[in-house]
This record gives C-alpha cells, sequence and structure tokens, in this order.
C-alpha cells in the first residue's frame, strides 16, 4: 500500500533586489531574485513527495514559474499564456505536483526568460532519493554568466538583435551560486557529489576538472551508467544539469583547478580547489556510486514513429543550409532578416515563432513511442529542450551514442543531426525549444501536443 505523499510547501516571491556577485570594493548589483536571493532558494525534497509553491509576483511585469526538467501536469509547467495565464504583479499562483524522479533540477521564470532569467531569477530544485548513493558531502553548484559593466550593474541591453541573432546573450562575469569563485576547499580522499546546474542564457560550459577524479552518473536529473568524463571535461549548454561523483586524490596542501574550455580563445580558470592540511584518507572510498533508476518509461524503437526537425535561421545561417543543400534547408532567407525581439530569426520546420503562439507543430500519439530527428542547419549550437518528458538521446550523425543518456535539453552543434526517442506518456501541450534564451525568444520554439 502506498502512504499519502507528503507535502511539502515553498513560497517563492520573485522581485528586483540586490546581490553582491562581484567580491569588494565592487558595489552589489542590481538584480532579480527569489526571496531576496540570487541564485533563488535550493527546493529541496524527496522523491514521492508532493510540492506546493505559492509564487507571488514582486516584479513590475507579468511572470510564471516553470519547473525545468520535471515530468508534471501540464497545467502546472509554468508556460504563459498556454498553461496558464501569467501571474500580474501583485498576483499570486499556487503550483502543485509529485516529485515522481529523483535528480537534481532548477527553476526559472518562463515569461520573457532571456531579461527575467538574465537579470538573476533561477534557483536550484533537488529531488532526493530514498537510497543515495554514500558520499562525505552533497553539493550544488548553479553556474551563471552575467553581462556587468564597470559598477557591476548589469548591462541593459536585454534583446539586442546582435544576441539575438548570433550566440546568444554572453556574458563577462561568471557565478557559482551567484558569486564569483574564488576557492573550493577539499580534503585528500573526500568524495563529493557535485551538482552542475547551468543557469545562464547562452554560455555553453566545458568544465575541465584535470586530476580531480570525475564520474558522470546523472543527466539532466536521469541516472546514467557512471563514466569518467570524457577527457575530465563536463560540457554543459545552457540548462543542463550534471552530476558529478568527484574523488580527490591530491596530497594536502595541493591546488589544482578546474578550467573552463568551452569558447577555445577564451579558456579561464573557474576556480581553485585547495586541498586541506587534514585528509580525510588517503584513497578515495570504494562506495558504489551508481543511481537507483527513475520510473521512465523505455521507448520502442522497432515500432516508434519518426518526425523529421530542421532548425534554420541565425547568422551565417543561409551559407550553411547552402552548404547542406536545398532540400535540407527550410527558410533560404532565415539568416537575413534583421529585427528586435520576437523578430523570427531562428525558425524550427520553416516556421519563427512570434507572440503566444499557441499552434502545435507537431501531434505525438500519446503512450506511443516516437523518434524525433533534429538538423541543425544553422552555425550556431543549440540546447533544444522538450517540457514534461525525459527523452534518450540515441543517435548522433547517424552514430548510435554510447550511454543512450536521458535528457530534457540536448546540445545540438552545427551541421549536427541528433536522435532522440520517448514515449509520450504526459498529456498536453508542451513547449519545445532552444534553451539559449535569446534564440527563443527571436522564433525558435513550438508547441508539440501529446494526445
Ligand atoms: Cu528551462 Cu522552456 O525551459
Ligand atoms: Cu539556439
Amino acid at each position: 500500500m502506498r502512504a499519502e505523499p507528503q507535502i511539502r510547501s515553498f513560497s517563492l516571491r520573485p522581485a528586483p533586489g540586490q546581490a553582491r556577485l562581484v567580491p569588494e570594493p565592487y558595489p552589489a548589483t542590481p538584480v532579480w531574485g527569489f526571496n531576496g536571493q540570487v541564485p533563488g532558494p535550493e527546493l529541496r525534497v524527496r522523491q514521492g513527495d508532493r510540492l506546493r509553491i505559492v509564487v507571488t509576483n514582486g516584479l513590475d511585469e507579468e511572470t510564471t514559474v516553470h519547473w525545468h526538467g520535471l515530468r508534471l501536469p501540464n497545467a502546472m509547467d509554468g508556460v504563459p499564456h498556454l498553461t496558464q495565464k501569467p501571474i500580474a504583479p501583485g498576483e499570486t499562483f499556487t503550483y502543485e505536483f509529485d516529485a515522481i524522479d529523483a535528480g537534481t533540477f532548477w527553476y526559472h521564470p518562463h515569461q520573457r526568460s532571456f531579461e527575467q532569467v538574465g537579470r538573476g531569477l533561477a534557483g536550484p530544485l533537488i529531488i532526493d532519493e530514498s537510497n543515495p548513493p554514500r558520499v562525505d558531502r552533497d553539493v550544488t553548484w548553479l553556474l551563471d554568466d552575467w553581462r556587468l559593466t564597470r559598477d557591476a550593474a548589469i548591462a541593459d541591453d536585454f534583446g539586442a538583435a546582435m544576441d539575438m541573432s548570433h550566440a546568444g546573450r554572453l556574458g563577462n562575469t561568471v557565478t557559482i551560486n551567484g558569486r564569483v569563485p574564488d576557492v573550493f576547499v577539499v580534503r585528500q580522499g573526500e568524495r563529493i557529489r557535485l551538482r552542475l546546474i547551468n543557469a545562464a542564457n547562452a554560455r555553453i560550459f566545458a568544465l575541465d576538472f584535470g586530476d580531480l577524479s570525475a564520474r558522470i552518473i546523472a543527466l539532466d536529473g536521469q541516472p546514467i551508467t557512471p563514466h569518467a568524463a570524457p577527457d575530465g571535461v563536463v560540457v554543459l549548454g545552457p540548462a543542463m544539469r550534471a552530476d558529478i561523483m568527484l574523488d580527490c586524490p591530491a596530497d594536502p596542501g595541493t591546488t589544482l583547478q578546474i578550467v573552463d574550455r568551452a569558447y577555445r580563445d577564451n579558456e579561464f580558470n573557474l576556480l581553485d580547489v585547495v586541498f586541506d592540511e587534514t585528509p580525510l584518507r588517503a584513497t578515495p572510498p570504494e562506495w558504489e556510486i551508481a543511481l537507483p533508476a527513475n520510473p521512465l518509461i523505455e521507448p520502442d524503437l522497432n515500432a516508434a514513429r519518426r518526425h523529421e526537425i530542421l532548425f534554420t535561421g541565425g547568422m551565417m545561417g543561409a551559407m550553411v543550409e547552402r552548404q547542406m543543400g536545398p532540400s535540407q534547408s527550410g527558410s533560404m532567407m532565415g539568416g537575413m532578416m534583421g529585427g528586435v525581439v520576437g523578430g523570427g530569426m531562428w525558425f524550427v520546420n520553416g516556421v519563427a515563432a512570434e507572440g503566444h503562439m499557441l499552434d502545435p507543430f507537431l501531434t505525438l500519439e500519446r503512450d506511443a513511442s516516437h523518434i524525433l530527428q533534429m538538423t541543425n542547419a544553422t552555425a550556431f549550437d543549440h540546447p533544444i529542450h522538450l517540457h514534461g518528458h525525459s527523452f534518450r538521446v540515441i543517435s548522433r550523425d547517424g552514430v548510435p551514442t554510447e550511454f543512450r543518456e536521458w535528457q530534457d535539453t540536448v546540445l545540438i552543434a552545427p551541421r549536427e543531426q541528433v536522435e532522440i526517442a520517448l514515449v509520450a506518456d504526459n498529456p498536453g501541450d508542451w513547449m519545445f525549444h532552444c534553451h539559449i534564451l535569446e534564440h527563443q525568444a527571436a522564433g525558435m520554439m513550438g508547441v508539440i501536443r501529446v494526445a
């Protein structure tokens, strides 16, 4: 017999505030935060709990909260005009849903997210397994990227056409949990479960853990066969998460570095990892690191229906489309159109979403298995996110993936073709979009109906 779920209540109030992103002597930064914090408070529950979250809008504009990566009822998904009325200034909306999957998730507004998230509205949502693997410490790092002026204010150029049509709003200041990181103190032999969340509008991270041992145990909250990060590097597009088992093998007093290598001409030291003078143990523990499975339904690839999705547009888009040949090209003029927020610069199957588009471009038969073959015919990377479901990434450029990872956001490189597979078991109209928030705002989104 199943016990009644335990209800866990939280309240969140998005509002303008201040945060000390950069150390003195810089001034504090005017931000928008949840409950006066950047990032917002870590919401933490146990798998099987029921969350009840009262959101009161303290902004001067409408908002919503989306629970990124959670499989929840459509009406709780937090998409304005699609799943709910936006929350007006001063108004309250109560979200309530069950924590079906354990893992590392996050929350953020879905209303003008390129500005609301960009000003600081994002927070971690952690769902603990009932029997998590043993660790010495469980640490969450919400990574963010800010475009700051000389006096540490957020640059006011949200929605700039240049960002919209290129790689999105890249910043100049990276923070971990709302602070420019300095040092991370560890002990020899310590085992840390490190939960990485990329909350940046546009920045991709490629964190090189160097001589630390980084094994990936989950991506986007979903368990994966534990394996060493390829070349020690963990890649996270915007919105993506990774759970890392970090073992710290160096001698007391050692300093190591975690280096970001995502942009070749702009590698930087994220932080120093300093080994405390007192060792914890001589060698890393031999505890089991695999996570228990979540209740996901396995897609049947033989019976799956196939659907093709083509992404076009952006600067240099027309050029790449020409190289890929006209049959692959959705809109030859896609890259040539300038414009402002909402002006179509990016296209999903030839359509740039504008305003509150509510008509689905694709309907997936409920409870059937589906393969989405997605082609990136642009010159830019795109982290593509589907709401309400997790999917398996089954191939890249026709080559089966080694780990068949479950994700909710998949990073697709320029000209790459990625296949994902899922059982469409969650009825409703679901957003499907690029999580470079400037791309989303400039048309790179659509609605997928599960019915
Ligand atoms: Cu993290 Cu549609 O969003
Ligand atoms: Cu994109």
